[in-house]
């Protein structure tokens, strides 16, 4: 998904990191602007670190568990060293007017000629593997004529093959107007020869100032406490007078616009409420009329302040249409101002006069003081038309039964066994226990070269899932940072683990249209010289690989950026896909990307991205599967399916890629999971569902893992497990007088065990994708 990644520093090494910076999601920080472009930033990227933003007001730590030595400076500068530069003790700065913030010290890094350039500490021996470790500093910048500049916390680690590693464990922007506490997480794994702590980042010719550096075992998260949901209002509209019974009574204008009353908008529920809330919910065929639209933000609204229930999921449907006289596509969204943060709850884009479906979900896990709902968007000057307005709590789980049973229909198989003996045995009558093994239905998950180094990590995947992708260790950024300076080593020893583990994996991926995500030097080419860079970048990948990737991302997120299609013509996505087809015929092409299935963002729409991949195939592009990433909040099952059915029109597979959930309430995340994971499931369209990451700190969202950073599986990773347990069949009972033994039981491999007086056999076969009832004869 989204990431900001920028290179760092140039250390005298090959490696060249690089540094996700997390933006959550945007906020509109003050009403009532419609977000048009909306950009929900959740990562693709994944390093194995996780670092929050600076806040100026650091909480005191636990000094006697720091493993850092003299870390406010009370012994000047004793263990303590420069990285590259000179660094000096300080009581004060400026004639008083820096003053450390605890103790009577402080630290500079001076005469720093390399941003890499800082303060260190070797931590040999006192940090420990496996251990989640948290980091708080607190620093600040001076000089050189920089008012901000981003501070980062830096790992060296030497490990037992001499290997070196740079893991960067915290960044914070930092000021020269006074301290700010940078923070972050990190875990080691190995057995590392030396490692060395050190703080860097700013430009050439500024100080990095410190005061204070801790770094000890995080502490253990209170464990979670699971929400009180029974008897909550499922189903039940939260917004007052939604059908106009009682005129426009309980709406207000936002803005100096007109609402008025008319009559003429569909009475059936839209298709995703009705899903939910079921056929007999009428509307009254009465909308609002808004007009005199002097901004996009203005529309109808309403206060629903204390109606909203912590941890509830809550579901958001309307009709909505445009008046004429617009010659654009408008967009139309569902906002809530959540004490003054926007929250998206759903938006349309359409250029026609018909009643659209708007519709999405949202959830808040901190009560909020004042909510708002409103509906806006199109230009200033197009009227309005809104019908139905529904919000209101889902219930989840009561669609599970209905998933199970097509899940049932669409992933099993009538299954025959027919035994027979040569030494004319009476099979008849023998007990037979058969287990199902293993499901061969794709589960993955996102694994990185630094993640396959903790063995704990590697036992958990291996036993729980069989596909993988890597995280960025195919990228181009990663694989030629600098022009014709090529790094394949991480991919090829990732694909040998991968082969070692009989793990499939797919391709993420070729190339990236946002341009963010592309690395300086190809920005800076012109036309003629990018087009033989990606020339290159595709004969030396593919041909590399040919035959080792089943699947290949050709061109991530092509419906959020457009980097390679603006600078070498709307072709060259379809060249891309041609040329990858004539380079490794047998891997599946793939599209890739993400907030398709939830409603919240009108760049990817299923309509768009459907449009988007029959441009492609008019084009000759041989896209062979549909990726939805799948980075998803507050899921709600119809508002999911409604995109699979749309997209599964298309006869293509379609997979998640990279689906994870992030709920803080594990709890909730396991339910989330749940919602995902079924209704990928039970889709016959869904072929297979790949994990962005399950351990803590390997992840690109935080609160989505399903193991702790020190190997407890969590709620959502013990919901996991026991989808992954329900998904697997099994059977016992007699053989009948035709010596047969029948089941309906999931694809994939079997055990069978007959342990009677007269037979003993233990074997195991395998269930092929099929409808039809399969015959299997076992020979006694
Ligand atoms: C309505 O508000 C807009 C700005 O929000 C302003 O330009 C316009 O003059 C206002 N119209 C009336 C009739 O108040
Ligand atoms: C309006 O556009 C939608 C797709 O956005 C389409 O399904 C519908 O048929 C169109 N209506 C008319 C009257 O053209
Ligand atoms: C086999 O054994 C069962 C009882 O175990 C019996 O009912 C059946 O008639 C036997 N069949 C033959 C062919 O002997
Ligand atoms: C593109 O840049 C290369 C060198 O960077 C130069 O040799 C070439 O002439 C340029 N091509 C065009 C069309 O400007
Ligand atoms: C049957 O074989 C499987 C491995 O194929 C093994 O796990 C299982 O313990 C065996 N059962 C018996 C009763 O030997």
């Amino acid at each position: 998904m989204e990431i900001f990644f920028f290179s760092l520093v140039s250390h005298l090494f090959l490696f060249v990191l690089y540094w996700v910076f997390p933006v959550e999601s945007v906020f509109l920080p003050n009403l009532p602007a419609l977000e048009t472009n909306p950009s929900f930033h959740v990562f693709d990227q994944i390093v194995s670190s996780v670092c929050t933003k600076s806040t100026r007001k650091g909480h005191l730590a636990n000094g006697s568990n720091n493993i850092i030595l003299n870390p406010t400076f009370e012994d000047e500068l004793s263990n303590w060293s420069g990285k590259g530069c000179n660094i000096l003790l300080h009581e004060s700065m400026e004639d008083g007017k820096i003053l450390p913030l605890y103790g009577k010290f402080f630290a500079s890094a001076t005469n720093r000629t390399r941003s890499w350039n800082g303060i260190e500490q070797e931590i040999t021996g006192r940090v420990r593997p496996k251990l989640a470790y948290e980091i708080t500093a607190i620093v600040r910048i001076y000089g050189g004529n920089v008012a901000d500049a981003n501070i980062q916390a830096t790992l060296w680690v030497q490990s037992q093959d001499i290997n070196e590693q740079y893991i960067k464990i915290a960044i914070s922007q930092a000021t020269d107007k006074g301290w700010v506490q940078l923070q972050g997480k990190f875990l080691l794994n190995g057995s590392p020869l030396k490692v060395i702590i050190f703080l860097e980042g700013p430009p050439p010719g500024t100080d990095i100032l410190i005061n204070r550096l801790v770094v000890k075992h995080a502490e253990k998260a209170p464990p979670p406490l699971r929400p009180f949901m029974k008897n909550e209002a499922f189903g039940v509209n939260i917004i007052e007078n939604s059908n106009l019974d009682d005129g426009i009574n309980g709406w207000f204008p936002l803005g100096n616009c007109s609402l008025n009353m008319e009559f003429g908008s569909p009475i059936e529920l839209p298709p995703m409420a009705r899903n939910s809330l079921g056929m007999q919910e009428r509307l009254s065929g009465r909308y609002i009329l808004v007009t005199n639209r002097a901004d996009t933000w203005m529309g109808p609204a309403q206060m629903i302040s204390g109606k909203l229930k912590l941890y509830l999921t809550y579901q958001v449907s309307a009709w909505v249409k445009i008046g004429p006289g617009s010659t654009s596509p408008q967009i139309v969204n569902v906002a809530l101002s959540i004490d003054g943060n926007w929250v998206n709850g759903g938006q349309v884009e359409f250029n026609n006069e018909s009643w659209h479906e708007v519709g999405g979900s949202f959830r808040i896990d901190k009560q909020p003081s004042n909510v708002m709902v409103y509906i806006q968007g199109p230009a200033a000057g197009v009227d309005l038309m809104v019908a139905g307005l529904y919000i209101f709590p889902v219930d989840r789980r009561a669609r599970f039964k209905l998933l199970k049973k097509q899940t049932d229909k669409i992933r099993k198989r009538d299954l025959i066994l027919k035994f027979s003996s040569s030494k004319a045995n009476n099979v008849s009558g023998a007990f037979v226990k058969v287990e199902q093994i293993q499901n061969s239905f794709p589960f993955g998950s996102c694994i990185t070269r630094s993640s396959i180094d903790n063995e704990d990590l590697v036992r958990f995947l291996v036993k729980n899932f069989n596909w993988v992708v890597f995280g960025n260790e195919l990228k181009w950024s990663w694989t030629e940072p600098q022009q014709g300076n090529f790094n394949y080593k991480d991919a090829d020893e990732l694909l040998d683990f991968s082969k070692n583990n009989n793990l499939e994996v797919r391709g993420h991926c070729i190339f990236w249209e946002v341009e963010y995500a592309i690395q300086t030097w190809v920005q800076g080419l012109n036309k003629s010289d990018l087009t033989t860079a990606v020339q290159n970048r595709l004969t030396d990948l593919v041909t590399r690989y040919k035959g080792k990737f089943r699947h290949y991302d050709v061109d991530n997120e092509m419906l959020h950026g457009s980097f390679y299609k603006d600078r070498l013509g709307k072709d060259i996505q379809a060249t891309m896909f041609r040329t990858s087809h004539q380079l490794d015929p047998s891997a599946t092409l793939f599209v890739n990307d993400y907030h398709i299935e939830d409603g919240s963002d009108v760049r990817s729409s299923p309509e768009k991205y459907i449009r988007q991949i029959l441009d492609l195939q008019r084009q000759g592009a041989p896209v062979g599967g549909i990726g939805l990433q799948g980075h998803i909040d507050s899921p709600v099952g119809p508002i999911v399916s409604s995109a699979l059915d749309k997209l599964g029109t298309l006869g293509l597979p379609i997979w998640f890629t990279e689906l994870d959930v992030s709920s803080a309430n594990e709890f909730i995340r396991a339910d989330d999971l749940e919602v995902m994971l079924r209704e990928a499931f039970a889709h016959p369209a869904v072929e297979g569902i790949i994990l962005w990451g399950f351990w803590e700190l390997y992840m690109s969202r935080e609160n989505a893992h399903l193991v702790n950073a020190e190997g407890k599986i969590n709620a959502a990773g013990k919901r996991y497990l026991a989808l992954k347990k329900e998904w697997l069949s099994r059977a016992r009972g007699y053989i009948d007088v035709q010596g047969e033994f029948r089941f309906r039981g999931f694809y994939g491999t079997y055990n069978i065990e007959i342990n009677s007086p007269t037979m003993k056999i233990n074997r195991t076969f395998v269930v092929d994708k099929g409808e039809s009832p399969l015959a299997i004869n076992i020979d006694l």
